[in-house]
């Protein structure tokens, strides 16, 4: 059974845009979509894919612009699949094309892929003639419910992830719930993670209807797909509205990412994909809220069970040694004033900004963490 439409705002005054969520809607939808958020654009349209997305999706991206040739001067330009694309360099040629095609400041970004293709086609879009418009369309489940809303765009410099960035909203997102059936499971579960961890920071009830639904959410069933993007895009885009720089409630979202970001780094971005560290990092935070006291043991083993019903990791790398781990956390980009900042549970649907936690703390709960290995 197909899902029905549905919309989302993100409620940002005169930069409100709409998040749209259904099944096989690209093509449909897209121009529609494009008339309503933005009245006023020109007709240059650069759409930024690489060729793993684009070889299932651009077609029907070119496709919604077929008859209105006059209207509309749709460019498409690839980038190599994978994180290190997401650079200067490839930042560099993608302003050359728009240089060499003259876009102008009504042009439109539009981002076809996941996170790597929206971070960078937003942060084109961002600097562009000091900053032109862009549609999201995500297409890994970690864009659909994390990347693609918000307005963090960012490139990666050899001395860390996302240190060249700006906060730009776009003016649309589109979401497809059919373009995830060509994602390979691990990518799935990556983003099941970042939904998981919604229901943890904000939505008891969320939380429930994730321990009563993870099965139709690994088989993909659209339904399952569209009620949990839905309800994550509500929370995160709630808390981008009321904090969009992250001055305060916004960092709520990176709950497992200190822990998380550590055991990335640790292993050189290769072998772990982001999502699955985060899902260790949300099983360490609980282990350290439950050792503050702030959870029980019930809650904590609801938490490690609904991440391990979704097939991802719980015991990070044994061969992190602590001291691999206190350096690698200090040096997060949570990190304010020298100390570290953990957000942790402290009950069902509600989590909270910690910068007290000790050495002999964390030590305590990498032990256990490791234990379970
Ligand atoms: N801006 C933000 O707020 C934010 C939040 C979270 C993550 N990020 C960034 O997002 C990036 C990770 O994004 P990601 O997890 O989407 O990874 P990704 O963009 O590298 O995509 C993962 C893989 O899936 C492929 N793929 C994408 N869609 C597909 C589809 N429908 N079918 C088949 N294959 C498909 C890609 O080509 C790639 O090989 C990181 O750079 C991270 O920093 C940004
Ligand atoms: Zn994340």
């Amino acid at each position: 059974m197909t899902a029905p439409l549905s919309t989302l705002h993100v409620e940002l005054g005169t930069r409100r845009y709409p998040i749209l969520i259904g099944d096989g809607i690209l093509s449909e939808q897209l121009l529609p979509l494009l008339h309503e958020s933005l009245p006023q654009h020109g007709r240059n349209i650069l759409v930024l894919s690489n060729p793993t997305v684009a070889g299932h999706y651009l077609n029907a991206v070119l496709h919604a612009f077929q008859n209105h040739d006059k209207a509309y001067n749709v460019h498409h330009m690839l980038i190599p699949d994978g994180e290190s694309y997401k650079s200067l360099a490839t930042y560099s040629d993608v302003m050359d094309v728009l240089v060499k095609q003259r876009f102008d400041r009504d042009c439109v970004i539009i981002a076809l892929g996941g996170g790597v293709v929206g971070d960078l086609a937003g942060f084109v879009a961002a600097t562009w003639q000091r900053g032109v418009q862009c549609l999201q369309i995500p297409t890994t489940l970690l864009a659909q419910v994390d990347s693609s809303v918000g307005g963090k765009t960012a490139v990666n410099h050899p001395g860390g992830k996302n240190l060249i960035g700006a906060f730009h909203q776009p003016a649309a997102v589109l979401i497809d719930t059919q373009v995830l059936t060509t994602l390979p499971d691990r990518e799935l579960g990556a983003g099941i993670a970042e939904i998981i961890k919604y229901g943890i920071m904000a939505d008891a009830e969320f939380f429930r209807w994730l321990q009563q639904n993870m099965q139709p959410l690994l088989d993909k069933d659209p339904q399952a797909l569209a009620h949990a993007i839905h309800t994550s895009c509500a929370i995160k885009a709630r808390v981008v509205a009321a904090d969009e720089t992250e001055q305060g409630q916004r960092a709520l979202l990176n709950l497992g990412h200190t822990f998380g970001h550590a055991i990335e780094a640790a292993t050189q971005y290769s072998s772990w994909l982001h999502g699955e560290a985060v899902a260790t990092g949300m099983v360490m935070a609980a282990r350290l809220s439950c050792l503050r006291g702030f959870i029980g043991t019930t809650y904590r083993d609801a938490i490690i069970d609904l991440i391990q019903s979704a097939h991802l990791p719980t015991v990070p790398p044994i061969a992190m040694s602590i001291d691999t781990w206190l350096e690698l956390m200090s040096r997060d980009k949570k990190v304010k004033d020298g100390t570290m900042r953990f957000i942790l549970p402290t009950g069902p649907g509600a989590a909270e900004i910690f910068s007290n936690v000790t050495q002999a703390e964390l030590t305590r709960v990498i032990n256990e963490s490791i234990a379970q290995a």
